[in-house]
């Protein structure tokens, strides 16, 4: 049988929520993964160190026993963040980075930040204390097609913050277009991205083509195919400022399957094997280890894990849904056949 080993991997970009929804989604990441980068886009939202620690105790009480898994922190910068908090979290062993969610622009942003340019004293502050900053790329105007939010982000606003922060590490997260894989590209070695399964996957028609699939709505929205094929060569091509950030973000069935739907796919249930097909059709799969297991660590500075996963050359059937007790959530390609599977 062919089969696949590489290096434990990371996942750089993950939601794992709270509560019973924490209880259902963190098993399958802790079999895959040995750390993942913690979105700290909860109701309410987590802004301090102290609510970070608080918070990865819970994510530890979550992961099953027997499963080595750690929880790699994040904060919630809003326009009250302090340079006192920045200080303290880049001195925390616990804290990786802060994430900017422009207020508005996708689950759990309201507290994000309206004005970009007036938190420039805070980049300031995690480029001198030199804690990585995290992006969500996109412009919130109602008059920007939804389409062009994350072009027009990157002309916007992130070239400025780049041209200003030049030391400051920033992390360009989920990209989406071909202009953002350019901007990564063609940006210092201080500027990376992590790329989703989705959007490696799919095109948009996989949202709206045959009927409206809710399941595979999510922000950054999934762009038209021209733009997949240029994550498909960023990813695959070996170029280290590209890494693996599922975005696996859970919401329950109820929820996504919705007349105003929440926006996230759940994928951490088989996030390798999805990748693991996008590299193959890619005729990339020697590509997957260094994207998934070694540049995300070199980037955040964390020793690279020991161990390794094998995937299987083995079909298998996706459930149609994940939980239990009133929790139902629908992960990416239910009911369909994944070609790969995790020994
Ligand atoms: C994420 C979520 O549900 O928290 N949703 C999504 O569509 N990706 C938030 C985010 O990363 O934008
Ligand atoms: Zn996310």
């Amino acid at each position: 049988m062919k089969t696949l080993t590489i290096t434990r991997p990371d996942d750089l970009h993950l939601h794992v929520r709270n509560g019973a929804v924490l209880k259902t989604v963190m098993p399958h990441t802790a079999r895959q993964f040995a750390r993942a980068i913690i979105m700290p886009n909860l109701k309410p939202p987590v802004t301090t160190v102290d609510q970070a620690v608080a918070y990865r105790e819970e994510i530890l009480a979550a992961v099953p026993a027997g499963l080595d898994f750690t929880p790699l922190m994040t904060l919630y910068l809003t326009g009250s963040t302090t340079v006192d908090e920045i200080k303290k979290a880049a001195e925390s062993e616990h804290i990786h980075a802060f994430k900017l969610y422009p207020a508005g622009a996708t689950t759990n942003s309201d507290s994000g930040v309206a004005n970009i340019k007036a938190v420039y004293p805070l980049f300031a502050a995690m480029e001198k204390f030199d804690i990585p900053l995290l992006i969500h790329g996109e412009v919130t105007d109602d008059a920007c097609d939804i389409f062009d939010r994350e072009r027009v982000f990157i002309d916007t606003c992130l070239t400025d913050v780049a041209k200003n922060f030049p030391g400051l590490r920033i992390v360009v997260e989920h990209v989406t277009t071909t202009e953002a894989v350019q901007f990564v590209q063609d940006a210092g070695a201080n500027i990376a991205a992590t790329i989703t399964p989705q959007h490696l996957l799919f095109n948009r028609n996989a949202i709206l083509a045959g009927g409206i699939k809710p399941h595979h709505y999510c922000l950054p929205i999934i762009k038209r195919e021209s733009h997949r094929l240029a994550l498909v060569e960023a990813a695959t091509g070996g170029n280290p400022k590209f890494f693996l950030g599922t975005d696996s973000a859970p919401h329950l069935t109820s929820l996504k399957e919705n007349a105003c739907g929440c926006a996230g796919c759940y994928s951490a249930h088989a996030a390798l094997e999805l990748y693991a097909e996008a590299f193959e059709r890619a005729d990339a799969l020697d590509k997957l280890e260094g994207f998934a297991s070694f540049y995300g660590a070199d980037f955040y500075r964390l020793p690279r894990n020991s161990g390794t996963v094998t995937l299987e050359k083995t079909a298998w059937k996706v459930p149609s849904v994940y939980g239990e007790n009133g929790v139902s959530i629908t992960p990416l390609k239910a009911n369909e056949e994944l070609s790969w599977k995790l020994q």
